[in-house]
């Protein structure tokens, strides 16, 4: 299992501690989350921010835009050090295009749903995904409980992508822990965003651990 740590989770004085925390630990991504206050009624971190942590990141920088309009900060996404864009397919009237722009950009395409946005909004740009990321809570805030339909939707994905004899991989973002990871890695799920069952453990490096060896 792949392990994604959320940063958002993590104590913002100490910023560098965290990066330093999941350089050294088993995690195979860093998990940025961008908030707009538009798209989600909270704002987070900026460009300054990721290209900060991307200085000092160990592994590739995994950023989660939850923001109206996401085409709109390609190359500011790119420029900031980002490996991966995860779009909101909500936030995307043109989603074809923005995956083709990122792309472009050189970056790896993933696009996102949130709990409620369901999996046929994926099946016309499958195939040009490296990775989607399915929401197991309504985004904005960490800390929030698991929707449990989630590990069904994940099953369904599984699906889809071994039919087509697809590579992208299923990411599964909040409530995640290691109950709820061990039944999404069962139903299919290749990497685990996790935020506070990282960062409010008192070993984050152990909880990754933990995590990583879910299967
Ligand atoms: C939520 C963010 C998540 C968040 C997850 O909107 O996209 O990445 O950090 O937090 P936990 O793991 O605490 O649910
Ligand atoms: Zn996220």
């Amino acid at each position: 299992m792949e392990v994604s740590p959320s940063l958002l989770a993590a104590d913002f004085t100490r910023l560098g501690d965290a990066v330093d925390t999941i350089n050294h630990s088993r995690a195979s991504m860093i998990h940025v989350d961008v908030m707009d206050g538009m798209f989600v009624p909270n704002i987070s971190i900026g460009f300054p921010m990721i290209k900060a942590i991307a200085d000092i990141a160990g592994k590739p920088l995994d950023v989660h835009m939850m923001v109206v309009d996401p085409i709109r900060f390609i190359s500011q996404v790119r420029d900031a050090g980002a490996s991966i864009m995860n779009v909101h397919q909500e936030a995307c009237i043109h989603l074809d295009r923005v995956i083709n722009r990122i792309a472009e950009a050189g970056m790896k395409p993933a696009v996102t749903l949130n709990p409620a946005t369901p999996l046929v909004m994926l099946e016309e740009v499958l195939d040009n995904l490296e990775m989607v990321l399915l929401m197991g809570v309504n985004p904005g805030f960490g800390g929030q409980k698991f929707i449990e339909s989630t590990v069904e939707k994940v099953a369904r994905l599984r699906r889809m992508i071994d039919d087509r004899g697809l590579k992208t991989r299923i990411e599964v973002d909040g409530g995640v822990n290691q109950e709820t990871g061990l039944r999404l890695a069962r139903a299919g799920a290749d990497v685990l965003v996790a935020g506070s069952y990282v960062f409010n453990s008192s070993d984050p490096i152990k909880a990754i651990s933990t995590l990583a060896d879910l299967s």
